[in-house]
Formats: C-alpha cells, sequence, structure tokens
C-alpha cells in the first residue's frame, strides 16, 4: 500500500520542471498510484486569485514584505484544504514549487532574513515537509530564454509575468539560494542537471522518486 508521499519540485525559471512534473504524474499513474498534482502559488480557488495578484506584470509597486505574506497565504491555505487531507488519504501528493521557492525568491533574492522566513514557513507550512525535493538546475540565461520561448507560444500572451521580469542578477541569486539549500539538506534536495535531454532527465526523477515507493 503506498503511503502519503510529499514530493516537490523547484528551479529556476524554465528549468523544466512544470514538464517533468507532468511526465511524472503520467507515469505514476500508469503503475497505479494515486496522484495528486499540484501547485503553488495556487492549488485552491483562492490560491489561484492570489496568483493572479502575484504574477500580474503591472503591480511593479509589490512590496518584498507583500509579496511575501502572499506567497504565504496561498501556501496555508493549499496546505490546509488540499495538500494535508491528501496525504492522509495516502496519495503521492506532486507540488510545483513550494517553502524552498520562498527560501530563494524572497529569501535569497529579495534579502528577507531567514530567521523571519523560518518562522512564517512553519506557521504556512503547519510544519509540513516534502519527502523529497527535486531541484531541477540550470543556467539563469538558457531558462530565461525558455520562459521568453514558452510565452511567445502562448496565443495572446506574449509578455512575460512580474517574476520572470526581473533582471538577470536576481534570477542568478534565485538560482544560487536553491543550490544552498540543496547544499544544507542533501538528503532531502536532489539537483538534476536540466541541461539533459528531457527523457534523460525523467529517468533521473523517477530513479529519486521509486526509492520513496515501496
Ligand atoms: P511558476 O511560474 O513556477 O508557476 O511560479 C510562479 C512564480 O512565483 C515563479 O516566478 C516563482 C515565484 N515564487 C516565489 O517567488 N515564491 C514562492 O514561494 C513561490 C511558490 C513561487
Amino acid at each position: 500500500m503506498t503511503q502519503g508521499i510529499f514530493i516537490t519540485f523547484e528551479g529556476i525559471e524554465g528549468c523544466g520542471k512544470s514538464t517533468q512534473i507532468r511526465i511524472l504524474e503520467d507515469y505514476l499513474k500508469l503503475r497505479g498510484h494515486p496522484v495528486l498534482l499540484t501547485r503553488e502559488p495556487g492549488g485552491t480557488t483562492i490560491g489561484e486569485n492570489i496568483r493572479k495578484v502575484l504574477l500580474n506584470a503591472n503591480f511593479k509597486e509589490m512590496s518584498s514584505l507583500t509579496e511575501l505574506f502572499l506567497y504565504a497565504a496561498a501556501r496555508c491555505q493549499h496546505v490546509g484544504e488540499v495538500i494535508k487531507p491528501a496525504l492522509k488519504e495516502d496519495k503521492i501528493v506532486l507540488c510545483d514549487r513550494f517553502a524552498d521557492a520562498t527560501s530563494a525568491y524572497q529569501g535569497t533574492a529579495r534579502s528577507i532574513d531567514k530567521k523571519f522566513l523560518t518562522e512564517i514557513h512553519q506557521l504556512a507550512t503547519d510544519n509540513l515537509k516534502p519527502n523529497l525535493t527535486i531541484l531541477i538546475d540550470c543556467p539563469v540565461e538558457i531558462g530565461l530564454q525558455r520562459a521568453l520561448e514558452r510565452q511567445s507560444e502562448i496565443a495572446g500572451q506574449s509578455k512575460l509575468d512580474r517574476l520572470e521580469k526581473e533582471s538577470t542578477k536576481f534570477h542568478e541569486k534565485v538560482r544560487e539560494g536553491y543550490l544552498k539549500i540543496a547544499h544544507e539538506e542533501p538528503q532531502r534536495v536532489k539537483v538534476i542537471n536540466g541541461m539533459d535531454d528531457i527523457e534523460t532527465v525523467h529517468q533521473k526523477v523517477v530513479e529519486e522518486v521509486m526509492k520513496l515507493i515501496k
């Protein structure tokens, strides 16, 4: 019997995590595992509405703390309404971004104090930690280029969102923040090279995930 397992995917813009998480969902479902795929910010009606505010490129005036609280609010709702109940039902929860994104984006890149972030994390996540985090790593210029190409492929949505519009330097800091977390928590966070082709990355993801699934 599968136990509730919480797996998160992280990485800079355009690293390929959303593609990988979908392929993993198919892989696990085909093998009969109960899977819930969700994302942050989002995953609930409230969270998806908060997402619209957070990513709206017109809201240039948003302060770093407002940003932090909105991500935390979306997460709090998500954990209580969706993630914890699914884990209780023994599902494998695959989440596209979670608290590490706040540490990398709002912590390292926006320089919000780490101790303060830890407290916010504890409140917003109700102390829930992923069993496994897949960090798909790639150089910033490649990731941003992919994000740009992806946006221009979506009809009528040729503009980058508020976070994607940040400077290359900002995204370098985000990458640095993620790699620091992986260095500090090597048991939980597995770094996979996002420069490999989709199938190679998928095989590496499966290798890590299957270690958790009996
Ligand atoms: P996505 O594009 O992967 O769906 O993520 C939305 C954006 O929000 C992305 O630029 C990363 C950013 N983000 C944060 O800054 N902090 C967070 O806690 C989360 C979950 C996402």
